[in-house]
């Protein structure tokens, strides 16, 4: 182990919405980490902040009548109170927009142009001639040149994930107004990546952390490095040295923040920054989610190489969080937010900080759903860690009172040796799934153990046998508290003063696991956890349902524009219902016969749970007559009557007209 003291960050979160618990997936298991690492001796400092810039905090902020200073503090705020309710506590947790991080960036940048790294090149830049400005980014959507799909200006996201340049994005069209984008020759600064890739060859084996952050970031490299743009024409952003109009690209100040948090909580508490950042080597340990492995393995070294930095020292990437089997998504409501949905709703932050761990490897992809929630917190923290520091602390105090004056058994002290050894290996190589099961082995041994043994009955034959028994059982309590804390802070706080003790648990070093308890009193014992019961479950499952269907009429209700060109290709019609019948073997449909202006058409409709056939004849109805004719049923219809809502009420004239009218 090197003399310089861990520093471990999470990706820091955008200000322009609230907390879900995908994002959780960076900042429970790095809290976990930094807990446990400071139990076992490490000092520690664990850093984070809100990022503040970029195009879609402007968008948020323009689309609310807010400026994206207020809306980033308001969601500074959430993340940082949100993170308090979750148990994960920063040393400090910053903004990228505060004064320090502006100045760090600048003073990097500069760094980076004095060595060279950084040049001048005009591009076409994508242009909205309505609105009248330059789009960067997000302002502008359109198709991705590599495979095709829908994307965003600086990132395909929905389809092949690749970063993409400034004016790359096809068919380009402006967010704001929806007119179609043109390209704009503007002069822009690039970071010479490519200069990069021996460097990052070499570096990338060295980078600890998870295997897939090396890997992707290490095909990457060999796929070939493009410079990139670091420079947006925007107001909101840090200014480029010497250039007023131009704003640092995002990804650029939002890393360098890492390095302002960790000065300004330095100057706060009285140490040098330098001792995290400088020199060969660093400790500098970063959690962040899969979709941000290429700014962490490959720009954030190479800007950092760039600038004269130390390197980070480890990259921990988990895999992405999905809701039901969907990809996390805010529009189609496939989200859990992380206080209307779970805090508030009374649900414990551990139970949750124990699902996000426990359910899958780090670096797999971790599904939610309130089912297999349920189901692990009953089963595992309930039944099995739950019921037996229970089980053993209520026996404890019903029949000796306390914790008997009984020396544990060695082989018990052994098998809790072995468990944390096993737990600690597992916590050095990140694989966290790994040490919460062995600390829930842990837990299910000493249900076994209490089991065979019967304490209770034992007890009737052999008092002193019994006594045994529980002294083992309670040191294996002892222990689980200890080495689950990290893990779950609140009830482990709370088990540890069921044992007796009244000091802070934080304090204890794990290896404090085998220390004997001793004969003390214990506090009343009481269940730890509770059972999430099928209501609940049901209940909540409901929300999600709710959620994901408003956002199914929502997105329905969002079509896209179309010009008067396009609308008046519709040829729409007021015809007379001439005849209706039922079709055979469907409640929905209705054969009907219209009258449009002379000429008869057949039509099929499916409003037969609507109306009575004598509701329909004789009454004007709005048409489209140029439909593509379409076979239903069997039934040829060529035309589409025009109804609105569930019950189909259907459009008609206010005033009479002439059937045959043309609808404008
Ligand atoms: N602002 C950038 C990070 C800049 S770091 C210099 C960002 N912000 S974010 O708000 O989108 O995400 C914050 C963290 O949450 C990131 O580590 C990101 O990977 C993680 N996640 C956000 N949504 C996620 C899932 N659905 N699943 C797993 N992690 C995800 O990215
Ligand atoms: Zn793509």
């Amino acid at each position: 182990m090197s003399g310089k003291p861990l520093l471990v960050t999470c990706g820091l979160p955008y200000t322009n919405g609230p907390c879900h618990i995908g994002h959780l997936r960076t900042y429970v298991p790095a809290d976990f980490y930094v807990r446990y690492m400071r139990r076992s001796g490490e000092e520690v400092a664990f850093i984070c902040g809100s990022d503040n810039h970029g195009t879609p905090i402007v968008i948020s902020a323009e689309q609310e009548g807010s400026t994206p200073r207020a809306l980033s503090e308001r969601y500074h705020e959430h993340f940082y109170d949100t993170f308090r309710r979750m148990d994960v506590v920063f040393d400090h947790f910053g903004m990228t927009d505060d004064s320090m991080n502006h100045e760090t960036t600048r003073s990097v940048v500069q760094r980076l142009i004095d060595n060279g790294y950084v040049y001048e090149k005009t591009v076409s830049q994508s242009y909205c001639p309505q609105c009248e400005r330059f789009l960067p980014d997000r302002y502008v959507e359109g198709v991705c040149p590599h495979c095709g799909a829908i994307a965003r200006g600086d990132e395909c996201d929905q389809g092949c994930g690749q970063h993409l340049e400034p004016g790359e994005l096809r068919d380009a069209v402006c967010k704001i107004c929806g007119s179609k984008a043109e390209y704009r020759k503007q002069e822009h600064y690039f970071f010479r990546l490519s200069a990069f890739r021996d460097f990052l060859l070499d570096y990338l084996p060295t980078l600890r952390g998870t295997a897939t952050a090396r890997n992707y970031a290490l095909g990457w490299v060999k796929d070939g490095l493009r410079d990139w743009c670091i420079t947006r024409t925007l107001d909101w952003g840090v200014k480029f040295p010497g250039r007023d109009d131009l704003v640092v690209y995002v990804w650029v100040d939002a890393p360098i923040g890492y390095i302002s948090f960790t000065k300004e909580w330095a100057n706060a508490v009285g140490v040098d920054w330098k001792d995290y950042w400088c020199g060969d080597t660093t400790r500098v340990t970063h959690f962040i989610g899969g979709d941000i492995i290429y700014h962490h393995c490959i720009f954030w070294p190479a800007l950092l190489k760039g600038a004269g930095y130390g390197l980070p020292h480890a990259v921990v990437a988990s895999g992405m969080v999905t809701i039901d089997g969907k990809k996390f998504s805010k529009s189609r409501g496939y989200v859990v937010w992380t206080n209307d949905d779970y805090l508030d709703q009374g649900l414990p932050a551990d139970y949750l900080r124990y699902y996000l761990l426990s359910y899958t490897s780090h670096t797999k992809e971790l599904d939610f759903s309130w089912k297999v929630y349920a189901e692990r917190v009953n089963n595992e923290i309930v039944g099995t860690l739950g019921n037996f520091i229970y089980r053993t602390m209520y026996f404890a105090e019903k029949e000796f009172s306390g914790v008997p004056d009984v020396a544990p058994q060695p082989g018990i002290i052994e098998e809790i040796e072995r468990s944390l050894a096993a737990i600690d290996a597992r916590m050095r190589d990140y694989d966290f799934k790994g040490a919460v099961d062995g600390m829930m082995s842990l837990a299910s041994f000493g249900n076994a153990y209490i089991q065979n043994n019967a304490p209770w009955k034992l007890i009737k034959e052999d008092q002193a046998a019994a006594k045994q028994v529980i002294a083992d059982c309670l040191q294996m309590v002892k222990a689980l508290t200890v080495v689950f804390q990290p893990l779950m802070p609140g009830s482990m706080q709370r088990a540890w003063t069921m044992l007796g003790y009244d000091d802070d648990l934080a304090a204890h070093p794990i290896a404090e696991a085998t220390a004997p308890i001793g004969a003390r009193a214990l506090g009343k014992p009481v269940p730890l956890f509770k059972k999430i019961e099928k209501e609940q479950v049901e209940a909540l499952e409901k929300v999600m349902e709710a959620r994901v269907a408003k956002a199914g009429e929502a997105a329905g209700a969002k079509a896209p524009t179309v010009s008067i060109d396009e609308f008046s290709k519709l040829d729409i019609r007021i015809a007379r219902v001439v005849a209706a019948e039922p079709i055979d073997g469907s409640k929905k449909l209705y054969k009907l016969i219209l009258d449009v202006g002379g000429e008869k058409r057949q039509v099929v409709s499916g409003i037969a749970q609507f109306y009575t056939p004598e509701d329909l004849v004789g009454r004007e109805v709005a048409v489209v007559v140029n439909l593509a004719p379409a076979k239903i049923f069997g039934v040829e219809s060529r035309g589409m009557i025009l109804a609105a809502g569930d019950e189909a009420s259907l459009l008609v004239p206010l005033r009479p007209v002439s059937p045959g009218t043309k609808v404008r």
